[in-house]
């Protein structure tokens, strides 16, 4: 019985106030909560609770007895409570054998909470739901030795020592009324780093952040990123922090990248730490946007929350597209854009093609665990961009403006946010609406009634949408697409850049008479999420290559002629009849040489260029392919373009190399990554230098990003080396969990000659800790998800293996476990043998009576076919 969209209802109590009182102990925490509240309208008052041992119940200070309440599973109900009481509550958990990691839970010997979305159940009975808000009190004691630091949301107001100095408490106010999911705390002994902030209205914010004893110098670009986070808040939507303090937290057990709780924000240790000897450039990046994410949401998300779970986009969609753009600000539009692009369409766009889709707002869940998708987070970004599109920047801030203003302090609903931009700017937005309520990617299609090369009057350009069923959605309406687009000639740009704005399914525009040959570059910017598909020559993707001044349609026309290459290779290699890809290839590779030495691009944009499409995105484009033979077929190209451009790319790997100091900045970090590529290239080349270059770079890198690539370039090429080095980088590293997940991840990603034992071996592997969530997604996850060779082995070994660990993962931690399942979504793109293959181990799973979470992922991918 899943949940519904269409049954909300408010809440039938307010919740004036909360205290709550906690005394800590690994294995018995007793939890006192005193809730004011007024009723609101009639009926029963529910509160959620999961594992938790109910002591007691008062009501306006009587106790009641046993018959007095309802008591189940989940739920405490009581019944014909006075319109105003006060309700006091006291339980019992176990943070020691907290295996989910949701609630209250002892990481590393210290406490953290993780709450969003029904996490707070499992520490008291509430009404655990986004649309019940309040001021809380929090009051907590440990003992001092162990526990030097007690954490919660807002400010500290009180704190002090009890049992003769060996115990001591502190109880901290937040004044903004907030849900239940938004609620932390954390106690125990840290190493901290603390630094400020002065608000545009010139309040001076303490800000500090928490980590393991030892790992204080590694918060120093989390911290940086901070400041400019909060900053550029300020600048672009006009938001200033409202708390005394602000906290962050890094912790090592959690199971996913960060969580935004009032004034004290919690993260993963992946998504904290950074330095150049242990995090790579791309840690660093994501570093730097997640804090933001975090920071954004105390006003996307906290000072304004989500009326209910179905609008999750709300604030989650809003954030990512605000922690894009500050990205963008930080390190460059174009390349940011494209990498964006990039992850939306090797995870959302499988997503909404295969047995999971959903609308950015779901109608039903099972689990909403389950619905922090892709589809919510960056398609829902995709549609707060095309928003500011179609509106323009000064209208999308005058409705971010009326946003901030209107609905501060509510839980919200996505018809109240869009009203709120229609209201700004008088525009009507009823039928961008659908953009919610569909799921599926649109195909846009874009024909050309005379061919542009011969110069005619009035060529006529029309654009056409259709989107694809998906499950349990049949009828699709056409959606607003905003489409940038330009004419291009042989010299350059022969239009300004135009947008269209396609409302219905068809739509036709003119162009002048041109009198030379002419090429459109549509879809500039990526404006819209959609599969585009035209009639496009690879010389118009040639032309584009060259000319298009929209940088991100440059890379695009060569990701085009990838994917045609791969494609057609990947057909070749299954049906065996080879095809005549010479010249098609020939011309590819040289327009990649030009792109590598045009200096109208910067480094990063040439090391995404020289990056083809990943063996995930290529399968979305085929139909019942063999995977390995997809991801052979890259490798072929990879390995004629690091053949074609030999020279140049080793001239350019000597050209790039440093001086040995580090910058985490975009310009050095697109220098390493335009030379790791070059690296990578000729590995792909199988050229005779790339061992010793590796080797060499291996043995003298003084910075991880330039490490871990060389490690990687000698997995590529296999060898005896392999295993030594392999060897030699978990020596160095054993003692720094964060390198260690990299060095597991590197494990699921390689090559093993003895086939999938070797990974059975890494489970027992003694740094390997099957409890802890980064390190098995280090390995299950990339082994699921970037090694094809051995996840689809033809004899189904790979899928036997990760079933086992998706049902061991199952037994204590059902979130990470339904995650990693969703890895079997693919199986509809794959060929017969293989799609039987996962139904069997989807059956499997199903009949091992899993999880509500693996059970709803397993059953809706297993699906109807
Ligand atoms: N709100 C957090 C963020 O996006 C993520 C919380 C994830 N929760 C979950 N149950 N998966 O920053
Ligand atoms: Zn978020």
């Amino acid at each position: 019985q899943p949940t519904r969209l269409a049954d909300y209802t408010s809440p039938n109590f307010k919740i004036d106030s909360v205290e709550l009182d906690f005394d800590l102990k690994p294995k018995s925490t007793r939890v006192k909560s005193k809730l004011a509240l007024t009723r609101v309208s009639g009926g029963d008052f529910h509160l959620d609770g999961e594992d938790i041992l109910l002591k007691s119940v008062t009501l306006d200070g009587k106790t009641l007895k046993r018959a007095d309440y309802t008591l189940t599973q989940t739920e405490l109900v009581l019944k014909d409570l006075p319109d105003e009481c006060v309700l006091e509550i006291e339980t019992v958990c176990n943070p020691a054998e907290n295996s989910k990691l949701m609630g209250l839970y002892v990481s590393g010997g210290r406490f953290c909470t993780q709450c969003e979305a029904e996490g707070f159940r499992r520490i008291t009975y509430y009404p655990d739901r986004p649309d019940v808000l309040s001021v809380f009190t929090v009051r907590l004691k440990a003992p001092k030795k162990d526990y030097p630091y007690l954490l919660a949301n807002g400010n500290m107001v009180e704190s002090g020592e009890s049992q003769g100095g060996k115990s001591h408490y502190a109880v901290w106010e937040d004044p903004f009324r907030k849900p239940a999911y938004l609620f932390a705390l954390v106690a125990g002994e840290f190493d901290i780093l603390e630094d400020s902030f002065t608000t545009m209205s010139g309040r001076d914010i303490p800000l500090t952040i928490y980590v393991d004893p030892g790992d204080a110098p590694r918060a120093d670009y989390a911290m940086d990123s901070l400041k400019r986070a909060m900053k550029w808040d300020e600048d672009t939507y006009g938001r200033e922090y409202d708390l005394d303090r602000f906290m962050v937290v890094a912790v090592r057990d959690f199971n996913f990248g960060a969580m935004e709780n009032k004034g004290l924000n919690i993260f993963n240790s992946s998504l904290l730490l950074a330095d150049a000897e242990t995090a790579t450039d791309m840690n660093f990046e994501r570093i730097e946007s997640v804090v933001a994410h975090e920071y954004f949401h105390n006003w996307t998300g906290n000072r304004i929350t989500c009326r209910d779970w179905f609008q999750l986009c709300l604030k989650e969609g809003f954030t990512v597209f605000r922690d894009q753009e500050f990205s963008a600000d930080q390190r460059g539009a174009d390349v940011q854009r494209i990498k964006d692009v990039r992850a939306l369409r090797g995870r959302q766009f499988p997503e909404d093609a295969g047995p999971l889709a959903h609308p950015v707002r779901p109608t039903e869940y099972m689990k909403i665990d389950n619905f922090y998708t892709a589809t919510i987070y960056e398609k829902g970004a995709e549609l707060i961009r095309m928003l500011k599109t179609i509106l323009g920047p000064e209208d999308f801030r005058k409705g971010s403006d009326l946003y901030f203003e209107m609905l501060d302090g509510t839980a919200a609903t996505i018809e109240q946010f869009i009203e709120c931009f229609e209201q700004a700017t008088g525009e009507d937005l009823s039928q961008f609406m659908r953009w919610y309520e569909q799921a599926g990617t649109p195909q846009l299609s874009v024909a050309v009634d005379e061919s542009l090369t011969t110069p005619v009057q009035g060529t006529r350009i029309t654009f056409s949408q259709n989107t694809k069923p998906t499950p349990g959605q049949n009828e699709k309406l056409p959606v607003v697409l905003p489409i940038k687009w330009q004419a291009i000639g042989d010299n350059g740009p022969l239009t300004e850049p135009q947008m269209t704005v396609l409302t219905t399914e068809e739509n036709t525009v003119s162009l002048p008479r041109f009198d030379e040959a002419v090429s459109l570059s549509v879809l500039q910017d990526f404006s819209a999420p959609v599969i585009l598909s035209s009639q496009q020559t690879s010389k118009d993707q040639l032309r584009l290559m060259a000319q298009d001044p929209n940088a991100f349609n440059r890379w695009e026309a060569g990701q085009t002629l990838a994917r045609k290459l791969i494609g057609t290779q990947a057909l070749a290699l299954e049906t065996g009849v080879m095809p005549e890809t010479d010249d098609a290839l020939r011309d590819y590779c040289e327009a990649l040489r030009n792109t590598l030495h045009d200096d109208n691009f910067d480094n990063s944009f040439k090391a995404l260029a020289l990056t083809p499409p990943s063996t995930a995105e290529i399968l979305q484009s085929l139909d019942k392919s063999d995977p390995i033979a997809v991801y052979l077929a890259g490798d072929w190209l990879s390995r004629a373009v690091g053949n074609r451009l030999r020279s140049d790319l080793l001239k350019r790997y000597h050209a790039l190399s440093d001086d040995g100091s580090f910058s985490p900045d975009a310009e050095s970090a697109g220098r390493r990554a335009l030379r790791n590529r070059c690296l990578s290239l000729l590995a792909s080349g199988r050229d005779a230098v790339t061992a010793g270059l590796a080797t060499e770079q291996l043995g003298t890198a003084t910075n991880m990003t330039d490490e871990l690539a060389a490690l990687m370039t000698l997995t590529k090429l296999g060898g005896k080396r392999v295993n030594a080095s392999m060897e030699n980088f978990y020596e160095k590293w054993k003692s720094n969990p964060l390198v260690m997940d990299k060095w597991f991840s590197v494990q699921g990603m390689r090559h093993h000659s003895e086939g999938v034992s070797a990974l059975v071996g890494l489970t027992e592997h003694e740094a390997y800790d099957r409890r802890n969530p980064n390190r098995v997604r280090a390995l299950i996850g990339s082994f699921a998800m970037a090694n094809p060779n051995l996840f689809h082995a033809p004899d189904g070994s790979g899928y036997d293996f990760f079933t086992a660990q998706v049902l061991d993962m199952d037994s204590r931690n059902p979130q990470v476990a339904a995650r990693l399942v969703g890895a079997y979504g693919i199986w509809r793109k794959l060929d017969d043998q293989r799609q039987g293959q996962i139904k069997e181990q989807l059956r499997r799973v199903i009949a091992a009576e899993p999880s509500k979470n693996t059970l709803e992922i397993a059953s809706k991918t297993l699906g109807a076919g």
